[in-house]
């Protein structure tokens, strides 16, 4: 009877830890890397949705993985990625997801989600009040670690910002793309990021980019 008890709490305790994992991280499905308009259709109808025009409508998670890729993922084996990397370095920003059901950091290599938190903080992150009304937030932010192989502050500054604009230029083209909205925001509550996020010692957030419909 022991020994049945013994085995009935081991199975209990294996699920309990494989769910618990699974509630961590989300695979992504694959992005969309074929089809959609062309490249200069895109350039042409690119443009920032006013701030109170995003609708309640959610981002499905194809389109979601089809954003965070062109926002970083790779494009070209286990070295190449959507975005210019100095020195053809991994990325140096990481991107966080801020959605209704919590917080969330891209994982490019595994092209999944990382949970931070079960908190929704959309209504947190940004000054303007319409922030909260985007499906999803992108938070980018500066990784020291992965800034650390570049010499002085001003370059690790630079090369961060250089990325953020390509990050979230091929936003807004994707966005385009998917016939979503998209929004660059440099107004933000930056000591509500870093609690929110989570963040460590010289991790910076840089900007919001709103996607939604
Ligand atoms: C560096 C930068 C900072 C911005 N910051 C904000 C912001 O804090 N709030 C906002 O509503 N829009 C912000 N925007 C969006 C701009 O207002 C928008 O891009 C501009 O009005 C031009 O519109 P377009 O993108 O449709 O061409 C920012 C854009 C950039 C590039």
């Amino acid at each position: 009877m022991a020994f049945f008890r013994f085995v009935s709490f081991a199975l209990a305790v294996f699920f309990l830890s494989q769910s618990l994992a699974l509630a961590d991280d989300l695979k992504l499905p694959p992005p969309k890397t074929e089809g959609g308009v062309g490249i200069f259709e895109a350039l042409k109808k690119r443009s920032s949705v006013a701030g109170g025009d995003f609708s309640p409508a959610e981002l499905s998670n194809e389109e979601l993985s089809t954003i965070l890729w062109a926002a970083s993922g790779l494009n070209r084996g286990e070295q190449g990625w959507t975005v210019p990397m100095a020195m053809g370095r991994p990325p140096y920003c990481k991107i966080y997801v801020a959605a209704k059901d919590g917080v969330w950091l891209y994982d490019w290599a595994n092209h999944a989600l990382k949970e931070v938190s079960k908190d929704n903080v959309k209504a947190l992150v940004g000054s303007q009040a319409f922030v909260r009304r985007a499906s999803h937030i992108l938070i980018i932010v500066s990784d020291p670690l992965g800034l650390s192989t570049f010499s002085d502050p001003a370059t690790q500054d630079e090369f961060a910002f250089v990325l953020t604009g390509a990050m979230t230029q091929n936003v807004y083209l994707a966005a385009t793309g998917l016939n979503l909205g998209a929004r660059y925001i440099h107004d933000m509550r930056i000591p509500e990021i870093v609690s929110s996020l989570k963040l460590g010692p010289g991790e910076k957030p840089i900007c919001l980019m709103l996607v939604g419909k």
